[in-house]
């Protein structure tokens, strides 16, 4: 931890980065899951679903690198290496031979969701320990997922 005029106290600072590490690792794991679909996908839809990922790609780097900057902005080190990551995601492996743009829209849609979760509480945890800044750029997060959940869900709710 490093000294900082910032008006939170060390022990909220402290709480905070735990929550914005742990977040984070999520993050660099989904995008890398996010990738991984971009490149494999096949199927009539090829084009529009390699494009599609490709955004949401770019929308979890934005979010990697702000969830990052906040660590440091409370005087915290940013843990966002891929080994790190690896161990410290709750997501769970990305399957490594699907093609079918269903089965990655399934896939994606599911990791989106389970860290859209641990969003959400993070917002909640981190507005109970005081740090506002932080809950609100959380909220910011869980809406950009909601958004990208729909982008994905409504290429599978074409049968209600
Ligand atoms: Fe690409």
């Amino acid at each position: 931890m490093y000294k900082t005029k910032i008006d939170l106290s060390e022990k909220v600072r402290r709480n905070v980065i735990a929550i914005l590490n742990d977040r984070l690792a999520d993050a660099i794991d989904l995008q890398g899951q996010v990738k991984q679909a971009h490149w494999n996908v096949k199927g009539p839809n090829f084009i529009a679903l390699h494009e599609l990922f490709d955004k949401l790609s770019d929308a979890v780097l934005d979010e990697i690198d702000t969830i990052a900057k906040r660590v440091t902005s409370l005087g915290g080190n940013a843990e966002g290496t891929v080994a790190v990551a690896a161990k410290r995601s709750k997501l769970k492996n990305y399957p490594l031979s699907i093609t079918a743009g269903r089965d990655h829209l399934f896939y994606l849609s599911t990791q989106l969701s389970v860290f859209g979760k641990a969003v959400r509480s993070a917002i909640d945890d981190t507005a109970k320990l005081g740090d506002a800044g932080t809950a609100d750029l959380f909220t910011g997060v869980s809406r950009e997922l909601d958004k990208y959940l729909w982008f994905l869900e409504a290429h599978l709710q074409d049968k209600g």
